[in-house]
């Protein structure tokens, strides 16, 4: 219920995540009267800041990285208000003893039971000790109203997530955990779920008969900036893969669900990442790229190679690209490759999916100039683009019967533009009212490992002796072209628009 009055506690309340993400989302909430009326936010970190002090450090981060802009002076002054700060110790009770206090405070103000959230905007290695500090605190755990709200990693391999799924599930009920992959999040990513079951026309072609192969490209031109340590540790197969692109391919690739329950839908995901086939040690080599970017040139400036990065081991073998195939066994998808690629530091930033359709079963253009149909392509523009677009062939006007490739077209610029949510916000509101449908489940991210255990483990055994294996501003390693040309097909690199 969304007029329940609420209190979200933001641990990290000092870092990154909170000024560029999570405050500009809420403030957005706000701008746009979706948050309750009664809602507080309780800023803490270990650094001692007064109200005032913290409230600026905020409105900065708005004024950077919101998508509405610089913040209205009015518009600040009413939500600033909502918005205190405490110092805290992570690891000791009676801070969260002091958040208690401070939220039977508000209880008795608004008179009225609460929900509480409770976000943990920090490194990975403390979720545990907030849950086990919420539980032995006085601060509220209850099973409806209470939530807990995690970022990836969770957990830096199968073990380690199964770890600490369980350690969680021993204080809070799966119901009261919100882990975030922010993809979910995504305007068109969400489009996707639309697009493919609110149109007839869509499910009789989906699947094996009519689709040749689907791409699923999320690329970045930046490097690692000034996450070289968690970054070094994890690698792009952890960072993207296991995460943001596997989801990607469930939303593309899962039956239909009965409806928007949160749970059937996690079901069908479930479902697509349990039939992903295994990749066996021997046949990594043959299913899976890996690349580390070099020095390069970038809009000018010279940029440096990964392992002169900040915080990057001189020798490290960390992947900073990665391209796959996989295969999806199950009756829609048999024999149908689906590539994922993603890396940092390429020739440009930009998240598409592509479904490619087969070609028409005879060619009856046979004397004409151009005469060779172009087999379909449905083209998801994920960012910065945001469209969905199906290139069809169509006859030029003209006296003669002549193919050409024309696009339909649904843009979102022009229409949405600077209008549509950012992920955040849609998943801050979703936690708000208590709907999971876009967070990730335990056995979901199981699930997850289990498909890129193999890989991971046969590459950090086997070292790449080739690294760095590509340039900076290019389009990842040469091998990666191989894997996908190998069956006689290419990536598809989307014209600026
Ligand atoms: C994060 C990764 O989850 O996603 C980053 O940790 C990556 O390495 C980022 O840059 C990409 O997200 P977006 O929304 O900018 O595509």
């Amino acid at each position: 219920n969304i007029t329940k009055p609420t209190v979200i506690i933001v641990f990290g309340g000092n870092g990154d995540l909170t000024k560029r993400k999570i405050i500009p989302a809420l403030y957005n909430l706000f701008l746009e009267n979706r948050l309750p009326e009664k809602f507080a936010i309780i800023g803490t970190s270990r650094t001692e800041f007064k109200d005032q002090k913290y409230r600026d450090l905020l409105l900065d981060g708005i004024n950077e990285f919101s998508r509405t802009g610089k913040a209205k002076k009015e518009d600040w002054a009413k939500f600033s208000e909502k918005i205190t700060y405490q110092a805290s110790n992570i690891k000791d009770v009676g801070s969260y003893n002091e958040f208690a206090d401070k939220i039977s405070d508000y209880k008795k103000e608004w008179k009225e039971d609460i929900s509480t959230l409770y976000y943990c905007a920090v490194s990975p290695d403390l979720f545990c000790t907030i849950a086990e500090n919420v539980s032995k605190s006085k601060l509220e755990n209850n099973r409806e109203t209470t939530r807990m709200i995690i970022e990836k990693p969770f957990g830096r391999d199968l073990e380690s997530a199964k770890t600490l799924n369980a350690k969680l599930l021993t204080i809070f009920d799966e119901k009261q955990i919100y882990r975030i992959d922010h993809y979910l999040g995504k305007e068109v990513v969400q489009n996707v779920m639309a697009f493919r079951f609110a149109n007839t026309i869509m499910e009789p072609l989906w699947n094996r008969t009519h689709i040749e192969h689907v791409q699923i490209s999320v690329t970045e031109k930046i490097g690692v900036e000034d996450r070289g340590s968690y970054f070094d540790n994890a690698g792009i197969l952890r960072d993207m893969i296991q995460n943001h692109l596997l989801q990607l391919l469930c939303i593309i690739a899962m039956e239909p669900p009965i409806n928007f329950d949160a749970d059937l839908v996690r079901d069908r995901k479930v479902e697509v990442l349990k039939a992903i086939r295994k990749i066996v040690p021997g046949s990594v080599d043959s299913m899976a790229v890996r690349g580390q970017y070099g020095s390069g040139w970038v809009e000018g400036k010279e940029v440096p190679a990964y392992r002169d990065e900040l915080d990057v081991k001189p020798d490290s073998n960390t992947e900073t690209y990665a391209a796959m195939k996989f295969y999806v066994d199950n009756w829609r998808w048999q024999g149908i490759p689906f590539y994922l690629r993603t890396g940092k530091r390429l020739f440009k930033s930009d998240s598409h999916i592509i479904i490619q359709f087969k070609e028409v079963p005879h060619n009856m253009f046979q004397n004409q100039e151009r005469n060779i149909p172009k087999a379909n392509r449905l083209i998801i523009s994920i960012q910065p683009d945001m469209a969905i677009k199906f290139q069809l062939e169509s006859k030029t006007p003209g006296l003669e019967m002549t193919l050409n490739t024309v696009d339909m077209v649904f843009d979102y610029s022009g229409k949405t533009k600077g209008d549509s949510p950012e992920a955040y916000e849609t998943l801050l509101l979703d936690v708000i009212s208590g709907d999971q449908t876009l967070f990730m489940r335990a056995d979901q991210v199981e699930a997850a490992w289990e498909v890129v255990m193999p890989i991971l483990d046969y590459w950090e055994n086997n070292k790449n002796a080739d690294f760095p294996n590509y340039p900076a501003n290019s389009w990842g390693p040469e091998n990666a072209d191989a894997l996908i040309a190998k069956d006689g097909f290419h990536w598809i690199n989307l014209p600026d628009k």
